[in-house]
């Protein structure tokens, strides 16, 4: 019956169902108690109306139990509600381990959207069935919201920062992309569509093989790995004459503690790498001096995001032993 109600967009993610779920207990309780409310409201009136016949016995003062009662239901019920939405909302929040990473660049008025293995698309993302997929995000200019009705996700993409989001898409076809925050002259363009597909067709896809399939650039990683070298990070993060370096080595970084010269330590995580690229001041690592300089203006977002892959790709290599 849902599907006939245009109101609802399809379920096509695990989560779908869940949300559903909850916001269909939201309107029942809610009707309930308009129903409830209204009909006592109507019945009241009509049986203390002014020209009824009253009896002389006096209202009660108090009722403990029905205080009780009026009390205890509502509490009840907001516990549902709150541990239920709770629920859902680190489910949705917490991308599992094993996702294929995918990192998203709002600008006005497209997406970019860059796959790891090298794909990178505008207004389009391929995604397959049956596989969680993370989306790292972030924004070149003002505030944009990635919205996936049918997978039920939605999550502003920020300007200067990374906020993620996460779905595992069910069902093989094309759904709705769009932003879900005014963000200038055309944001009602600002869509575009997800294209799910059975994983022997996505890897298909990604092998370049279904016509209409946008540009392939090499993966983010070696372009990152050329950036890397083109600004000369290698200067000071490679030992470039034997026993000295000017800075920390980034192999093996991603995902790992650093201890800080403040004493925290923080994850570098890409929030972390960003911040270091782009105001190395901020966090400088224990045991080195605040030599680098800054890279604001001088590396888009999109080259901050291939920096990124590619440290993370000298973590990997680390941790394999060789690549
Ligand atoms: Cu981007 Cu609205």
């Amino acid at each position: 019956m849902r599907y006939n109600l245009p109101l609802f967009p399809p379920q096509a993610s695990t989560i779908a169902p869940q949300v559903d779920a909850l916001y269909y207990f939201l309107v029942a309780v809610s009707a309930f108690f308009i129903v409830l409310i209204f009909s006592l409201v109507i019945y009241f009136a009509i049986k203390y109306r002014w020209s009824a016949p009253r009896k002389g016995a006096a209202a009660p003062h108090d009722n403990p139990r029905l205080e009780l009662l009026w009390t205890l239901v509502p509490l009840a019920l907001a516990m549902v509600i709150f541990g239920w939405g709770a629920k859902l909302y680190f489910d949705l929040n917490r991308p599992p381990a094993d996702a294929l990473e995918i990192y998203v660049l709002g600008k006005q008025w497209m997406w970019i959207l860059q796959h790891p293995q090298g794909k990178r698309e505008i207004n389009e993302l391929h995604v397959p069935t049956g596989r969680p997929v993370k989306l790292t995000m972030t924004s070149e200019d003002v505030i944009h919201s990635f919205f996936i009705p049918a997978f039920r996700i939605k999550m502003d993409v920020l300007p200067g920062r990374y906020t993620t989001a996460w779905f595992e898409a069910t069902q093989p076809g094309e759904y709705h992309l769009f932003c879900a925050e005014y963000c200038g002259t055309k944001h009602s363009l600002m869509i575009g569509k997800v294209v799910v597909m059975e994983p022997v067709q996505y890897q298909q896809w990604l092998d370049g093989g279904i016509p209409g399939a946008t540009v392939a650039s090499g993966p983010p990683e070696a372009r990152g790995a050329a950036l890397f070298e083109e600004l000369r990070c290698a200067t000071c993060h490679r030992e470039t004459i034997p026993g000295v370096m000017l800075g920390p080595s980034l192999a093996g970084l991603f995902g790992k503690p650093v201890r800080l010269h403040s004493g925290e330590s923080v994850i570098a995580d890409e929030a972390y790498i960003r911040e270091s690229i782009l105001n190395p001041a901020a966090k400088l690592v224990a045991g080195y001096q605040p030599l680098m300089p800054t890279y604001q203006g001088q590396v888009s977002e999109e080259g901050v995001l291939q920096l990124i892959a590619y440290i993370r790709s000298l973590g990997e290599a680390n941790e394999e032993g060789r690549r």
